[in-house]
């Protein structure tokens, strides 16, 4: 595993799948700041305000991960989950395909990417936008934070650590079918 963060960048998603080839597997990248950040739509951005969230993505070579791509999504999303339940946060949603909501309000925002080369998927790249201590949101977003539900804030390289942590303990539990067990297991905590 290797760490990189920069304080300011386009997207950290952008950065790992343009510098993929020259980038180990598990080179993890965060930023204060995106002037770019991408949501899952060509549309969609990702606002954050400078230095407040989590903004971070994983590069991922493994193809015993990359040939499992497929329950990745949900798996990224029920790590996110237990993350935040081990935070102390209630009322935790996963609203499918990827977004996290607390209490009726998003938190997170997961943006899966594949890089391949006719048909063959080269790699991944995990993009995570993780609202952590900001305050104050514009209405339209319907988002929260971390500290808009702990009432307090936190430390972003604690909530790191403990993603890696978390993200690693999931994808040691992959096997056959592993989307349909998950489905079953979270059933309740799964808006469709
Ligand atoms: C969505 O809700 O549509 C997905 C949002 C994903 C945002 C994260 S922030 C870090 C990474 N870099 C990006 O440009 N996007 C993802």
């Amino acid at each position: 595993m290797i760490y990189y963060h920069l304080s300011s960048v386009d997207s950290t998603n952008n950065y790992l799948k343009t510098n993929y080839h020259k980038l180990r597997d598990w080179t993890i990248l965060t930023a204060d700041y995106q002037t770019h950040g991408r949501g899952r739509y060509d549309n969609r951005t990702w606002i954050s305000k400078r230095g407040d969230n989590l903004l971070c993505s994983i590069l991922i070579k493994d193809k015993k991960i990359i040939n499992k791509h497929n329950c990745l999504v949900l798996l990224v999303g029920i790590t996110i989950y237990r993350l935040l339940n081990k935070l102390g946060l209630k009322n935790i949603k996963i609203k499918r395909p990827n977004d996290i909501y607390v209490n009726g309000h998003k938190i997170c925002g997961i943006l899966l990417e594949s890089i391949s080369i006719s048909d063959d998927i080269k790699a991944l790249v995990i993009g995570i936008g993780l609202n952590l201590n900001q305050e104050v949101f514009s209405k339209e977003l319907n988002a929260t934070s971390y500290y808009l539900e702990a009432k307090k804030k936190i430390d972003k390289s604690k909530v790191l650590k403990l993603l890696i942590k978390t993200l690693k303990e999931e994808l040691k539990k992959i096997k056959p079918n592993y989307q349909e067990i998950l489905l079953k297991q979270y059933k309740k905590d799964i808006i469709e």
